[in-house]
């Protein structure tokens, strides 16, 4: 059964679904199933079967070494992620975060509501009452997602850079999902469910209001697009079940409940990590959550890391340069 090309229809002719000229295959495109088996090949056989495979040593994270910098971009072909692991005793300022990124082209900082003057955010607990009802400043656990689903179409977060600078006494840690291993299952399981997830209109985040003011405008948008640019697959996602509206058709529940229960299993695909004090995650936003978390008394060590998240997306990770073709 043919299916329609959803988000992809500039990389394609409309009536004959046959390349445009210049145009290069795309293994997300419905309607390119050759393009598709290729890459799912090619993607299966590189993916990590092991976290520490992803976690790679560095000493400098202002000026890395040629080595360390193309593992560290290997990784993020492989998987859409890497975890660096500082030095003991190396400096853990915002700038690193900041140094580190510009070393992976990642510029063009997301202004949050809650980012700090410099828009690299401090994620500890915070105690102010006004503020615990956002669950990253508390120590309750979150759920999976990727990181700006209810930023506008144009304003998405492509990467994050999070550092960790103390981690909590008990808990905390971290699960990791590449999206293109999400896409991919979802559509082994059935292609249906990726032209439902790839509708305009599939998944809704509802208006942000505070005291009367909006803060934020309701979001409509699709959970996955590909970037016209670089041929690549973003994923827009949360899997809270309040404060999210999702289209009333039969695949979107069917796709959504689907991926619910991937990401709720103990899928090999999951990555499962504690990040430690100098590690750090650099990634292309995939999927993630956090556990509940412990810091120490009053007078111990509290969790804190910092997060930077970006419109750009980890430059070299672009498709033409981690999948070969058809
Ligand atoms: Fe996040």
């Amino acid at each position: 059964m043919p299916h329609k090309q959803a988000a992809i229809q500039s990389m394609s002719d409309p009536v004959t679904n046959t390349p445009l000229q210049g145009a290069s295959a795309s293994p997300f495109d419905l309607a390119d199933r050759p393009a598709y088996e290729s890459w799912r090949e090619w993607k299966l056989g590189v993916y990590p079967n092991a976290v520490e495979q992803l976690i790679v040593p560095i000493n400098n994270p202002h000026a890395l070494e040629y080595d360390e910098k193309k593992a560290l971009l290997a990784c993020c072909k492989r998987a859409n992620m890497a975890i660096y692991q500082l030095g003991t005793g190396s400096e853990s300022g915002k700038e690193l975060v900041r140094a580190l990124g510009r070393q992976f082209g990642l510029e063009q900082l997301d202004n949050n509501l809650r980012a700090d003057e410099d828009s690299i955010t401090s994620l500890r607990v915070v105690p102010e009452a006004g503020k615990t009802h956002y669950i990253p400043y508390t120590n309750r656990p979150l759920n999976w997602h990727t990181d700006g689903y209810y930023n506008s179409p144009d304003e998405q977060v492509r990467a994050i850079v999070m550092h960790c600078v103390t981690d909590a006494e008990e808990g905390g840690g971290n699960g990791y999902l590449d999206h293109e291993i999400a896409y991919l299952l979802l559509r082994d399981e059935n292609p249906d469910y990726i032209e439902a997830l790839m509708q305009p209109d599939t998944m809704t985040i509802p208006a942000n209001v505070e005291d009367g003011v909006e803060l934020r405008p309701a979001q409509s948008g699709p959970v996955f697009t590909v970037q016209p640019l670089t041929g690549t697959l973003h994923m827009r996602y949360t899997a809270r079940t309040r404060s999210i509206v999702w289209k009333d058709d039969r695949n979107t529940r069917l796709a959504a409940g689907f991926l619910a229960e991937l990401l709720a299993s103990d899928s090999a695909y999951i990555f499962r990590h504690h990040l430690q004090a100098g590690q750090g995650v650099i990634c292309n936003n995939v999927l993630h959550r956090r556990e509940a978390f412990t810091d120490a008394p009053e007078t111990g060590p509290q969790r804190l890391l910092y997060r930077a998240r970006y419109q750009d997306r980890i430059r070299g990770t672009e498709l033409n340069n981690v999948w070969s073709g058809v």
